[in-house]
């Protein structure tokens, strides 16, 4: 627990965060808040520290210098923040930051139900606790999560019958059931029709109702579309954030990302 005072609706503080990897510093100083129930994207060219960013923030990557502090809810109301330099991979998981890498993680053998009563249950031992009854509330908290995800039409069918799109919304609902304050989401749109695209922006800005959302992507008729402010990085610091209109009129933003 870390007692520096950060603004009371701030949910994750980066501050000052550097990372080199022999040398090259993949982030630069990097400092920005993402606030309770916010939904933000990023932008920026290949190379710029976006996986990086998500690394450190999960646990995966310490960084040299800087800090990284989730105002969790239980800490919010002590006043403290939670020092995530510190935790490994497992504890930021638990502490309620959920991460979608961009190839999805559904087990195609099992059906849609069966992937979600999994992530619901744990996966420990996944063949143990698919016979493990489930509670009265597990099953509303699924099927609740069934519509958010648009699937209730496929609760039966198997993982490996859903099209490219419906598995990422599973993987989606299967954190969703991890009940995380933040969600940290790589390139969603990738190879998503753009029906898809559009009902997964719709998705994100909804679930950002109730936890915050980050989302990195390159698709800019999708980022349009999550409405949301937008953060530009390059060379692992932050170049421009604002509206996607703001952004896109910045001249360094378009020398070095968009005008490519
Ligand atoms: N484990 C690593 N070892 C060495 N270099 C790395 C490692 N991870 C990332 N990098 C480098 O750091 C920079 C940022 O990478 P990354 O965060 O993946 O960028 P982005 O996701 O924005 O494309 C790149 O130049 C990449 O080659
Ligand atoms: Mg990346």
């Amino acid at each position: 627990m870390v007692d520096k005072h950060i603004p009371d609706n701030t949910l994750l503080y980066l501050d000052n965060v550097t990372v080199s990897f022999d040398g090259f510093k993949a982030l630069n100083n990097l400092s920005f808040l993402i606030n309770q129930c916010e939904l933000r994207a990023i932008i920026g060219p290949n190379g710029a520290g976006k996986s990086t960013m998500m690394d450190v923030i999960t646990g995966k990557t310490r960084p040299d210098t800087g800090e990284v502090l989730f105002n969790q809810g239980s800490t919010r109301l002590s006043g403290g923040s939670i020092d995530l330099t510190r935790q490994d991979e497992a504890e930021v998981a638990n502490l309620g930051i959920g991460r979608k890498f961009q190839k999805p993680s559904v087990i195609e053998s099992l059906t849609v139900w069966e992937n979600l009563e999994l992530a619901l249950k744990g996966r420990r031992s996944p063949f143990e606790s698919i016979f493990k009854a489930l509670s009265k509330e597990g099953f509303k908290k699924i099927e609740k999560t069934l519509s958010r995800i648009r699937l209730q039409d496929r609760r039966d069918f198997a993982g490996a019958s859903l099209s490219h799109g419906q598995k990422q919304w599973l993987e989606i609902g299967m954190l969703l059931l991890q009940d995380p304050e933040l969600l940290l989401i790589d390139e969603p749109a990738a190879g998503m029709t753009d029906e898809e695209t559009f009902r997964t922006a719709d998705l994100l800005r909804e679930l950002s109702e109730e936890r915050s959302v980050v989302v990195v992507e390159h698709d800019m008729a999708f980022i349009k579309a999550l409405d949301c402010k937008v953060m530009v990085l390059h060379e692992g610091s932050v170049l421009a954030e604002g509206s996607l209109d703001h952004v896109q009129q910045n001249q360094k933003v378009i020398d070095v990302y968009l005008g490519r």
